[in-house]
């Protein structure tokens, strides 16, 4: 299949891109580079022998969109674009509504104009909230949300759900993504985040490499095991792995199909320091902080659904999601900047 990927410059993407073009599909990438560099889609050209088509673009730019759209004829789009800092869209609520919804608005109805109505989305676990159960079933209902970033996913979910109950041509695939790490073994390609990272595995590799001093774990007196904060790590290659399966249910006349993309398996703050310790031999030192402003104790998915129905199962085990986050991080101290 020919497909978009917008945002495909970025971590998911990339990975995904280099899953797509191995499983013999075409791409087109197209990123503002807003939070991502050119340079990952080299290293995936590096890592896959194929050249990967790139146009810098907005997805909230019409025009350019249009004339993409009239171009080429694509079967799907994967639609990765869309800013992601949960604090940042504390601070600008409208800048993260304006980009990922109008974004979304904008992306879709040129879409359709063109007749190309599947689509495959980027959705996150926030939007069970404070889950209602755990494991988390794609049955579990959703929940308000803790921050604007987390309702603009909750969002986009309903909007192209109506959409496509309105316009049954339309096939939708809803993935909510648990908590991605790792990176390509390759070591080529991984996270690269801006500034001081908010999420866990970027701060701690950042720790490995003495870019940081010290890990800061927010909160040792939730009701877990050991204190600390849980959560359904998985390996970004498994997560783009499921994007090349949703596709094939895509091909199949998906409708409207909702999957939750975890292991299943849930490791606190300090079960994740442990581990990476013994995948990598590196110390991690720590303080206990305060606990983080909408921070929950416990979420991990049951991932029996994408099982059942996409035939897809996580592969990697936390050691190895350490070990890769390591190489990546260990070969790249400064990201893409080298
Ligand atoms: P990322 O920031 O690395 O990738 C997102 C990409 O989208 C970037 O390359 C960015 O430049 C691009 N982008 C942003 N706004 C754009 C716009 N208006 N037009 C064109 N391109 C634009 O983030 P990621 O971790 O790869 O996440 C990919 C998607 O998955 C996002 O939608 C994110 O919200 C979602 N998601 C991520 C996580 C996670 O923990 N990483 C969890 C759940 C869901
Ligand atoms: N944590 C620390 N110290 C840090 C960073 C995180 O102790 O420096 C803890 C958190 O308190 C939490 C766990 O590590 O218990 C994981 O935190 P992350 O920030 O890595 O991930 P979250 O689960 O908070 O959020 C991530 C994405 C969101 C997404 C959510 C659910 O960042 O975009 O998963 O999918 F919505």
């Amino acid at each position: 299949m020919k497909v978009l990927v917008t945002g495909g410059a970025g971590f998911i993407g990339s990975h995904t891109v280099v899953e797509l073009l191995n499983a013999g599909h075409e791409v087109l990438v197209y990123d503002n580079l807003s939070n991502s560099s050119e340079k990952s889609l080299l290293r995936v050209e590096e890592i896959t022998g194929k050249k990967v088509p790139f146009v810098k673009g907005d997805i909230l730019d019409r025009e350019t969109l249009e004339k993409l759209f009239s171009e080429n004829e694509f079967s799907c789009c994967i639609h990765f674009a869309g800013l992601k800092a949960v604090g940042e869209s504390v601070e600008k609520p409208w800048e993260y509504y304006h980009n990922n919804i109008a974004g979304t608005l904008v992306l879709t109805d040129v879409m359709r104009k063109h007749g190309c109505k599947n689509i495959i989305f980027s959705s996150s676990a926030t939007v069970y909230g404070e889950p209602a159960e755990i494991p988390i079933t794609e049955n579990c209902p959703k929940a308000p949300c803790t921050n604007p970033y987390g309702w603009t996913k909750s969002m986009l979910e309903q909007i192209l759900s109506d959409m496509q109950k309105a316009d049954p041509e339309w096939n939708v695939i809803l993935l909510r993504y648990f908590n991605p790490i790792g990176a390509h073994k390759s070591g080529k390609i991984g996270e690269n985040p801006n500034g001081i990272p908010n999420n866990l595995m970027p701060y701690i590799t950042q720790v490995a490499v003495g870019k940081l001093k010290e890990l800061g774990v927010f909160g040792d007196d939730y009701d877990t095991p050991d204190g600390t904060g849980v959560r359904d790590y998985i390996h970004v290659v498994d997560l783009a792995v499921g994007h090349v399966k949703a596709l094939k249910m895509i091909e199949e006349k998906a409708g409207l199909k909702i999957y939750n993309l975890g292991t299943g398996h849930g490791y606190s703050v300090l079960d994740i320091v442990k581990n990476f310790e013994e995948a990598t031999g590196v110390k991690i030192p720590y303080v206990i902080k305060p606990r983080r402003a909408g921070d929950i104790a416990t979420n991990y998915c049951d991932p029996a659904k994408a099982k059942a129905e996409l035939g897809w199962e996580a592969q990697n085990g936390i050691r190895e999601m350490c070990a890769d986050s390591w190489n990546w991080q260990k070969n790249n101290p400064n990201g893409y900047e080298d």
